[in-house]
């Protein structure tokens, strides 16, 4: 890019990127989520479409598979399923993003043909008392090329000074950024409200680098766990939808789980306050892997939402211990079915298909089956299980995937209780950390869809047609690759199959 000057810290790191990642071999990766480049992954951001091409960006430190002051990696793909590494795009080297460094935010393409990335800075604010740092968060912007990134001469364009009246200047986070059809820019952000909660703050500009606090779009007040982080606000198919990843959550039921969590509202924005009105709240994805979505609204019209497939209380040795570590959730395609968020992989995935394998009117008992050429680790499933006599339905309904003598995770539909389970209690992971989950289904029905994605290191399951998803990685290791299914009572069970193959970067 013309006048493009590059950092010592982003020259040092895209030189040590370059050096490092021939030490990590392909077939140690997921064989279609994105991992980074090399070092540490977290959370998605500057998801856009960008001259014929998906850009991807996400929280990166090159040098550590643990955290780190924050740089952003960067990865282009045509379908959103084989990634190009490209160089770091933002390395922390300015007094306002030193500290913490480069945190989350987003992307749009400006009406120059410039891609505008729109950060968190976490910088200093001076020291306390005992000399730690105290950590100042302001919006900032980066202007490229979709290679290289000038930081904007009049950062930060937003800080804490503008929020309402005692919100914090410490937890002011996560620009999602979008244009208006008149042209006019919006972006929320996640702030720590005067009530020490989480609330999301929409502001407004007319050329992106110079904004107004517009107002309170949702507030927390202490319902969904303390802070919000990463919000996402959008329409969709009738409904206005925000997202964020919620701290610190405590259970409700099936529906929330301890730490951090995701949470959907949908609603409609009320005209005259403006403010969302809640109509239906639920977590996004009901597995341990799952956090800070971001979303993208494709040249086709698809709301396309992307995640970190990790949780913050289970970093250490999910694994093995590699060069990397992270990795991105499958994008999915969102609706609004019914007032609640449904999702189901994007429709890209069918392109990876081979091998079709199909069992019809399989009757399921208590002894574990095991279907010619259902196995792998890199498998598309589809799955309708019912009950074999409509009068005498079944009590449980197992599948148990990436199995061998020793490990195994699992799926269990109980429909008295119109439950389902996952669980990666005997997957090999060797940390004390949580290892199954449980959602509702809606309506308890006896018979059930199951759409069953597997990549190496993760399972992802969504629930007929998508109302539900739960996500989980596992650990095991890749020779654990059976598959069978089994059944308290007795169930019919009808099998889709297919191998997923490498995507082609072409
Ligand atoms: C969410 C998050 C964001 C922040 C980033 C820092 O996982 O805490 O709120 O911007 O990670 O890496």
């Amino acid at each position: 890019m013309n006048g493009f000057v590059e950092s010592d810290a982003l020259a040092k790191a895209r030189s040590y990127e370059e050096r490092m990642e021939a030490f990590i071999d392909r077939k140690d990766r997921p064989c279609f989520h994105l991992t980074p480049r090399v070092g540490w992954m977290n959370d998605p951001n500057g998801f856009a479409y960008y001259k014929g091409e998906y850009h991807l960006f996400y929280q990166y430190s090159p040098y550590t598979t643990t955290w780190a002051p924050m740089h952003w990696g960067h990865a282009v793909s045509k379908d959103l399923l084989a990634w190009r590494h490209l160089s770091c795009a933002l390395a922390p080297d300015m007094p306002y993003d030193k500290l913490g460094g480069c945190f989350s935010g987003s992307a749009i393409e400006l009406p120059d043909g410039h891609l505008l990335l729109m950060y968190t800075g976490a910088g200093e604010n001076g020291r306390r008392k005992d000399g730690s740092p105290i950590e100042h968060q302001t919006q900032c912007a980066a202007v490229g090329d979709g290679e290289d990134f000038q930081k904007y001469e009049g950062n930060p364009i937003i800080d804490a000074s503008s929020l309402p009246e005692g919100s914090s200047a410490e937890n002011f986070r996560d620009p999602k950024i979008w244009r208006e059809e008149d042209g006019t820019y919006r972006a929320v952000i996640a702030s720590m409200g005067p009530d020490k909660s989480g609330q999301i703050v929409l502001y407004r500009s007319d050329d992106a680098f110079s904004w107004t606090f517009d107002r309170v779009v949702s507030r927390n007040s202490w319902r969904y766990g303390i802070m919000w982080e990463c919000p996402d606000l959008f329409s969709l198919d009738g409904k206005d939808v925000l997202l964020v990843s919620p701290q610190d959550m405590l259970p409700e039921g099936h529906e929330f789980y301890s730490g951090n969590g995701t949470l959907c509202i949908v609603g409609h924005l009320d005209e005259e306050t403006g403010e969302l009105v809640e109509e239906t709240l639920a977590s996004i994805d009901h597995g341990t892997d799952f956090y800070a979505t971001q979303t993208l609204l494709a040249p086709d019209g698809r709301r396309i939402m992307v995640a970190w497939m990790q949780n913050w209380d289970a970093i250490a040795g999910s694994i093995p211990p590699q060069r990397w570590f992270g990795q991105m959730a499958t994008p999915r395609e969102l609706s609004v079915r019914d007032g609640r968020l449904c999702q189901w992989p994007i429709r890209e995935l069918e392109g990876l298909r081979r091998n079709r394998v199909d069992h019809r009117g399989v009757v399921v008992t208590r002894k574990p089956i095991e279907l010619g050429s259902v196995r792998g680790r890199v498998v598309d499933l589809l799955l309708d299980i019912r009950p074999e006599d409509e009068e005498n339905p079944y009590q449980e309904f197992v599948v148990w995937l990436a199995q061998n003598e020793r490990f195994h995770s699992s799926v269990r539909y109980r429909p008295e209780h119109g439950t389902l389970e996952m669980s990666r209690i005997h997957a090999g992971c060797r940390r004390a950390y949580v290892h199954h989950r449980k959602c509702d289904v809606p309506g308890a029905p006896t018979e059930l869809n199951l759409r069953i994605v597997l990549d190496n290191h993760s399972i992802e399951v969504f629930v007929n047609g998508g109302i539900q998803a739960l996500t989980m990685t596992i650990p095991t290791e890749l020779s654990a690759e059976r598959i069978t299914f089994s059944c308290r009572g007795r169930a019919m069970l009808d099998v889709e199959k297919y191998e997923l193959v490498e995507p082609k970067d072409d």
